[in-house]
């Protein structure tokens, strides 16, 4: 059998000094590596990881584990920009800084930067909306939905979950109609007439991955064409375990490096790396527009928010809703440093405050007379100019600034209490933007714009009063508030909502007002379709399934559900009109209590702890061509 050093000198080794420091192990198992596996393996203990190969048995043993841990790192290596070393590299100065508490934001100052803010329904907010939809067409969507959702808690993926239970539809069905509804409007107000079909990208996880596709496959793509929709997977990072970033292995298998999410910043980077941006860009697109996994409202704040990153040309334009001092959300802040520097970006409300007591601002983050914090409050949806996009891109490759958040064992900081790993934020892009680019932001009322479900129902009921929920429970009810509020804006008469506990929780009951993006995507659509003598009960449910329908004169106290269909084209505009009048009383749909830990109950309904009785209603369906009246 040839001795270690004379199978080694067989291998294309630069210098071979590596190989002599590297552990027993792997030297011993050299000889059977590919010489890129060899290259990783000199990587990993030229970058200090030798301590992974330690436990290596001799050639013959546990060979097929060892060609998995090598794939992996391989993995690891070719998803990271600049390579596993440059992440090990990084993470070592993020640690070191870490541990000596230094803040990022040092040596700069926060002021507020400047934006739109938009009062729902006057003629800015219309003319907005209007530009929005027009640019739609030039917009692409990403959807990053690869996290883990372990503060929600639910077994299955979030986008699957409805986003209310009076249609039962759920997100992902919710932001394909969506954009559908944008798609088409976009496209009939377009001046040449052409026709487009809007890209809508899903990133996911391994976690997500499988699910997401299998919800999408399983829908026929909730109505979008199947190449419309693309699936970009991110990788996890290595785990690291100490100051030195060593790299955790698994600790049910040697011969695996734990990992765990980046973080939704890696958008970035994989949208560069799919080439998807410059195919965009030759196809005469100028927006691409991000959001997040469980917001039901944020379609009724894109169109506006489109708009002004159209009209004031912004290349980042993040969505915002008006922020209370101290509350805990992020504040967009502009940041001027000593030596210059200037960036436009999210700093994390336990930052914030003392960020500005250190630069001369006394009381801190304190609100201002109008009752609220200068800094509006990132939502995380932004809205990027696609060149300028892209030109970033080709400098940076998408990797966005990083941060690291171990949780030490003791105030030395010397050990952590697990395994931990670097993380970036898509939010963060703006962080090595040129000082001349044009960042600003959007704020929208948070009843129209923001109402994510990110918290367990225990979790939820011990948020302190006057805190939003963000659960289940008050994602489902701020559908039905925001739908109320934009019918009584149109002029309807809608009534007040009752408070009632679900889950521990205190909400704000509306009537379950429910409709398909398409009947009232804007709303100079919602008014156009709304008469002024219409009412609604609070104990009330309508739900209108199409796009032509025209409530004229109704008073709706009960259930009442209005399906228009469509011909194969989506081509209702002119073959189907339904006009609704008169008044509809019955027994309606009562909402019952459930308790989330009944398990005989389906999870999706007992995460919010109402369920809905169907008792009775009336459902009209209108699916030949021509004008119909619905007069009750
Ligand atoms: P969240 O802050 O809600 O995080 O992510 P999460 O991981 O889903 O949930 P928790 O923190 O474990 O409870 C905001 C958005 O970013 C996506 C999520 O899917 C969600 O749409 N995300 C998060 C990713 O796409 N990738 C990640 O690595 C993390």
């Amino acid at each position: 059998m040839a001795s270690v050093a004379e199978s080694l000198s067989g291998l294309d080794i630069a210098g071979g000094d590596w190989a002599a420091s590297a552990p027993p192990g792997l030297r011993s198992n050299l000889p059977a590596l590919s010489p890129d596996q060899v290259e990783l393996a000199k990587m990993l203990v030229e970058t200090g990881q030798s301590r992974v190969f330690e436990h290596w048995a001799d050639p013959g043993v546990d060979d097929d584990r060892k060609k998995a841990f090598l794939e992996q790192v391989a993995r690891l290596d070719t998803s990271y920009p600049g390579g596993l070393a440059s992440y090990i590299k990084t993470a070592r100065e993020l640690l070191a800084d870490s541990k000596a508490g230094k803040n990022p934001f040092d040596g700069f100052t926060p002021s507020v930067p400047s934006g739109e803010v938009l009062t729902f329904g006057d003629d800015n907010f219309i003319n907005f909306e209007e530009t929005g939809v027009k640019e739609a067409r030039k917009a692409a969507f990403v959807l990053v939905a690869g996290g883990l959702g372990e503060r929600l808690g639910y077994n299955g993926i979030k986008v699957a979950l409805p986003a209310e239970t009076t249609s039962g539809t759920c997100y992902l069905q919710h932001y394909i109609e969506s954009v559908l509804a944008l798609q088409e409007a976009s496209c009939r107000l377009a001046e040449d007439g052409s026709g487009t079909q809007i890209p809508f990208v899903i990133m996911t996880s391994d976690d997500t991955h499988a699910r997401t596709l299998h919800l999408l496959e399983s829908n026929g793509y909730f109505g979008m064409q199947p190449s419309q929709v693309k699936l970009l997977k991110q990788e996890k990072v290595a785990c690291l375990e100490d100051n030195d970033a060593r790299l955790a292995l698994d600790p049910s298998d040697k011969y695996k490096i734990q990992t765990k999410p980046h973080g939704h910043g890696d958008v970035h980077a994989l949208l560069y790396s799919s080439g998807l941006l410059n195919m965009w860009h030759d196809a005469g697109m100028k927006w691409v527009l991000f959001f997040q996994d469980t917001n039901g409202l944020l379609f009724k704040a894109i169109p506006a928010a489109l708009g002004v990153s159209a009209i004031r040309q912004f290349h980042v334009n993040s969505l915002a809703v008006p922020r209370k001092a101290k509350e805990a959300i992020g504040g967009i802040a502009k940041l001027t440093h000593a030596d210059g520097r200037t960036m436009v970006i999210n700093v994390e409300y336990n930052q914030l405050d003392p960020l500005l007591r250190a630069t001369g601002y006394l009381n801190g983050d304190v609100n201002d007379e109008t009752g609220f914090s200068p800094f509006p409050g990132n939502i995380n949806q932004l809205i990027l100019g696609l060149g300028p996009y892209i030109e970033e891109l080709k400098k940076t490759g998408g990797a966005i600034k990083e941060f690291v958040n171990p949780k030490y064992k003791d105030a030395s900081k010397t050990s952590f209490k697990s395994s931990t790993r670097l993380e970036c934020m898509m939010q963060d892009y703006p962080k090595t933007l040129s000082p001349t680019a044009a960042v600003g932001f959007t704020v929208m009322d948070t009843w129209l714009a923001y109402a994510p479900v990110k918290n367990n129902p225990e979790d939820a009921a011990k948020v302190p009063k006057g805190n939003p929920y963000h659960s289940a429970t008050s994602g489902e009810m701020a559908i039905y508030r925001a739908n109320s509020l934009i019918l009584r804006k149109a002029g309807a008469h809608v009534d007040d909502p009752v408070t009632q506990v679900f889950n521990g929780q205190e909400v704000e009951v509306w009537p379950r007002i429910v409709w398909k993006p398409k009947w009232g995507l804007t709303f100079s659509e919602v008014r156009r379709k709304v008469g002024s003598s219409c009412s609604v009960s609070q104990k009330s449910t309508l739900l209108l399934n199409g796009r032509d329908i025209f409530i004229e004169d109704l008073s709706l106290d009960g259930a009442l559900i209005i399906n228009a269909g469509e011909d194969a084209e989506g081509n209702s505009l002119i073959l189907r009109k339904v006009t609704v009048k008169g008044r509809v009383e019955n027994k309606g749909w009562i909402l019952e209590s459930v308790d989330y830990k009944d398990a005989s109950v389906p999870e999706e309904i007992r995460i919010r702890g109402f369920r809905i009785n169907k008792v009775e209603h009336l459902e009209k369906a209108y699916d030949k061509p021509g004008k119909s009246r619905l007069e009750a």
